[in-house]
């Protein structure tokens, strides 16, 4: 049976389809009708096909995905970088996500994230949004409208958190969830494009029966789960207080049926080596935000160590921890903060080199979300999310054309010196959705 082929394109694919590997080719793909992607054979494939021929310094990369990001903290991205991480949670944090009660607000705001984060390449983000179920349906539609792949999930917190801003008690919180799981498998009931997530904000904000509540509810509708661990040496030992029978953080999580195949763990900083082995064990996975963690003094993960383990690990920006949704700032910070490590620790092997960087910002991501076999790399049968990336002269990336600079180069370039102007498009599921190129602008949500 000949297949047909909706679009052709055609021009540099670079991608690193595992740890450390990182392929650059010329190539002729074409995206099927039904949105996968499927290398083009023949000539009659070509039939009635849109063709997509890339100029000079431009290339197909995968589109970034952010494990770990805040939507409601987006307003704070940039400043309060003076307190640890529980006086920065009180003083700016959670003021700030108080604020989502408010639908116009909420509106605003999140579409400025989605459109900011699509604007930098971000074709999937796992959102944090506030405790309100009506702020994060509103997030969830605004994503499935404007294309971008997001995992949703409102806070459960009813404890340990300022009166203004807490549930009431555990069955609230679970109903609450509830509402937001049952709106989202409405709009989107295959969970393709968006899905819920069930986010216990972390240990000390809720109960043991919620925490335990929150296990339930991820095995009931076989939801992804994320939380924070391991993040400041001040949380964990108000961790090691508030649960004295649990041999760990990672024990609390665990005996709270929190740790699974598709639990995303933010930070883990300062895990011990028997945390570790658990949260190898039960297969989830770490987003490595190490923006966040130098902003706020957190503390340096050492990823290394978390990779020779066999842990899934990927990269979250986690604004307003992090100064700003830029995944490529996440991919810097993550080289810097390997590299002072590596020097600190006298150990070079703990140096991230580009290829693992960039596996962690798409491929990494994909894993840890649970879609390593739907988008991250360019293979056969995978979903058309790719990046148009443009590293000539007009952008800001110092390439020499004289020189005739590697690939190698070209990319190391970009990804210290690269932004927002660098996307020319953004591509998800073999659909155009933003990019400097890209003239689709949907205001009907203002
Ligand atoms: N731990 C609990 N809540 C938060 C948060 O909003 N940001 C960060 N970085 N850590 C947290
Ligand atoms: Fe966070």
């Amino acid at each position: 049976m000949v297949q047909v082929i909706d679009i052709i394109f055609v021009g540099k694919l670079i991608h690193t389809p595992s740890l450390g590997t990182l392929e650059i080719e010329d190539a002729t793909v074409g995206v099927h009708q039904d949105e996968t992607i499927r290398f083009a054979k023949s000539h009659h494939m070509l039939k009635n096909a849109e063709v997509h021929v890339l100029k000079p310094l431009q290339f197909f990369f995968p589109g970034f995905i952010d494990t770990h990001i805040h939507a409601p903290q987006y307003p704070n991205a940039g400043f309060g970088i003076d307190l640890p991480l529980l006086k920065w949670l009180e003083k700016y944090t959670f003021p700030i996500e108080s604020s989502f009660r408010n639908l116009d607000r909420a509106l605003e705001i999140y579409y400025r994230v989605v459109t900011r984060t699509l604007s930098y390449g971000t074709t999937f983000a796992s959102y944090f949004s506030s405790l309100h179920t009506p702020a994060s349906a509103l997030l969830a539609e605004l994503c499935f409208s404007l294309g971008q792949r997001a995992y949703i999930g409102k806070c459960n917190m009813n404890t340990l958190s300022p009166a203004h801003y807490c549930e009431k008690s555990c069955k609230s919180s679970v109903e609450a969830t509830n509402v937001l799981v049952s709106f989202m498998s409405q709009l989107d009931p295959n969970r393709k494009f968006v899905s819920p997530i069930i986010t216990p904000r972390f240990a000390p904000s809720c109960t043991k029966d919620l925490l335990k509540a929150c296990g339930e509810l991820a095995a009931n509708h076989d939801l992804p789960i994320q939380t924070h661990i391991s993040e400041n040496l001040g949380e964990i030992a108000l961790v090691r207080e508030l649960f004295p029978d649990r041999k760990s953080y990672t024990d609390v999580y665990d005996h709270h049926s929190l740790l699974t195949p598709k639990t995303v763990l933010a930070h883990a900083v300062y895990l011990e080596d028997e945390e570790i082995e658990t949260i190898y064990k039960r297969q989830s996975g770490i987003s490595h935000c190490p923006t966040s963690n130098a902003v706020l003094a957190s503390g340096m993960a050492n990823i290394r160590k978390l990779l020779d383990a066999g842990i899934k690990v990927s990269l979250g920006t986690d604004v307003s921890g992090g100064y700003t949704p830029n995944m490529l700032v996440a991919i810097r910070q993550a080289a810097l903060t390997s590299r002072s490590l590596a020097s600190v620790l006298r150990d070079s092997r703990i140096a991230l080199e580009l290829p693992e960087l960039l596996y962690l910002a798409t491929q990494g991501g994909a894993e840890v979300l649970g879609r390593g076999h739907e988008v991250g790399s360019f293979e056969e049968g995978k979903a058309w999310d790719a990046l148009v990336v443009d590293v000539s002269s007009e952008t800001n990336t110092p390439v020499d054309i004289y020189e005739r600079d590697t690939w190698e180069n070209i990319l190391s370039k970009w990804v210290f010196n690269g932004d927002d102007r660098n996307v020319a498009q953004v591509w998800v599921n073999g659909k155009l959705i933003a990019g400097t190129e890209c003239k689709i602008e949907d205001t009907s949500l203002l």
